[in-house]
């Protein structure tokens, strides 16, 4: 048994590992496997993440995809396995090779979990590590009839060009840079998000007032599962001074009206349980919560 790093020629035993798995971690893995291996030919073009699997006999039983987030001193790791055994032995790893040169015990290594992964939960819990934040998946049904939702003073557009990138870089870290775990974007994530799978720069509104202030924003995503095309509200918002004003409803309905044209039939979100406004918002639109992502947490040990 040995833990490799991910290359090209792990690519169709992982997407395989990967579809065939339980629900795990933050991801959202999709259920097909071309859209799996795009995902994962995405992830390998970034940087700060880094995979590695758990090789048995020329077969991959496990692997870990870790995110470095630097600029807000954490590291998130998604483990997936199909054994207990495997699944400590990728743990261990993780906490045996990413070591802290930094002293002051402020980097954080997290690892999202579902509820439903009932035995890991367990495990972190004995072990000692802490679960730092709860987050609720929510999911909404949109296959009935739909109308562009309308406002007095408010209006709905489109990213006009490429140049509004910057824009919306700048809404998008005005509006969540005090939430829990966001990490600030460049243009240039923005830019690669707008580029990876499920998304489409035509699916993004900006929300103007009449005076054409820019008060908010919604980020809708799509993804095939199974028969289905779901919707994901990935982020939304409302600049603070514009907030209390009906205006988050009119968004996140604008971006389901987006998604429902697009032919999705569910629309999904994560929200923070602790975001009590977003989560009143969500419920008042009728979505429900379908699972929870527990985020647990353990100090990165340093090097000495
Ligand atoms: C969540 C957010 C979009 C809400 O925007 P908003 O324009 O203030 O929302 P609305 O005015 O449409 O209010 C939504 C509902 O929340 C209610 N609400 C307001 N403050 C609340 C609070 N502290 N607790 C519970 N409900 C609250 C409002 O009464 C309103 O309900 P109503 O329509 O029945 O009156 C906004 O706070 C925001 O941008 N937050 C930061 C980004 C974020 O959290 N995004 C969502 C997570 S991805």
């Amino acid at each position: 048994m040995e833990i490799q790093l991910y290359n090209n020629f792990h690519l169709d035993k992982l997407c395989d590992l990967i579809t065939q798995l339980k629900p795990h971690g933050h991801l959202d893995w999709p259920t097909d496997k071309t859209v799996t291996k795009n995902i994962l030919s995405n992830f390998t073009s970034n940087p700060s993440i880094s995979i590695r699997v758990l090789v048995n006999s020329n077969e991959i039983s496990g692997y870990y995809l870790l995110e470095e987030e630097k600029n807000i001193s954490r590291i998130v790791v998604c483990i997936g396995s199909t054994n207990k055994n495997d699944h400590n032995i990728l743990l261990s790893h993780v906490l045996d090779n990413y070591k802290s040169n930094d002293n002051s015990g402020n980097i954080k290594i997290q690892f999202p979990t579902l509820k439903s992964q009932k035995t890991v939960n367990d495990y972190f819990r004995r072990s000692g590590l802490s679960k730092v934040r709860t987050y609720l998946k929510m999911d909404l049904d949109i296959s009935h009839q739909m109308n562009f939702p309308k406002h007095e003073t408010l209006t709905a557009r489109k990213l006009k060009s490429t140049t509004e990138y910057k824009i919306l870089a700048d809404i998008q870290n005005e509006i969540f840079l005090s939430h829990w775990g966001y990490s600030p974007n460049t243009q240039k994530d923005i830019t690669d998000m707008l580029q990876s799978f499920g998304n489409d720069p035509n699916l993004i509104t900006i929300i103007a007032n009449d005076q054409n202030d820019i008060v908010g924003y919604c980020w809708p995503t799509v993804y095939q599962e199974q028969e289905t095309l779901t919707g994901k509200i990935s982020m939304m918002g409302i600049k603070e001074e514009f907030r209390g004003n009906g205006y988050g409803k009119f968004a996140v309905e604008t971006g389901l009206f987006i998604l429902k044209s697009m032919g999705a039939q569910r629309v999904r979100l994560d929200v923070d349980s602790l975001n009590a406004k977003a989560v009143f918002l969500y419920k008042t639109i009728g979505f429900v919560t379908i699972n929870e992502l527990y985020w647990w947490e353990v100090r990165c040990p340093s090097q000495r």
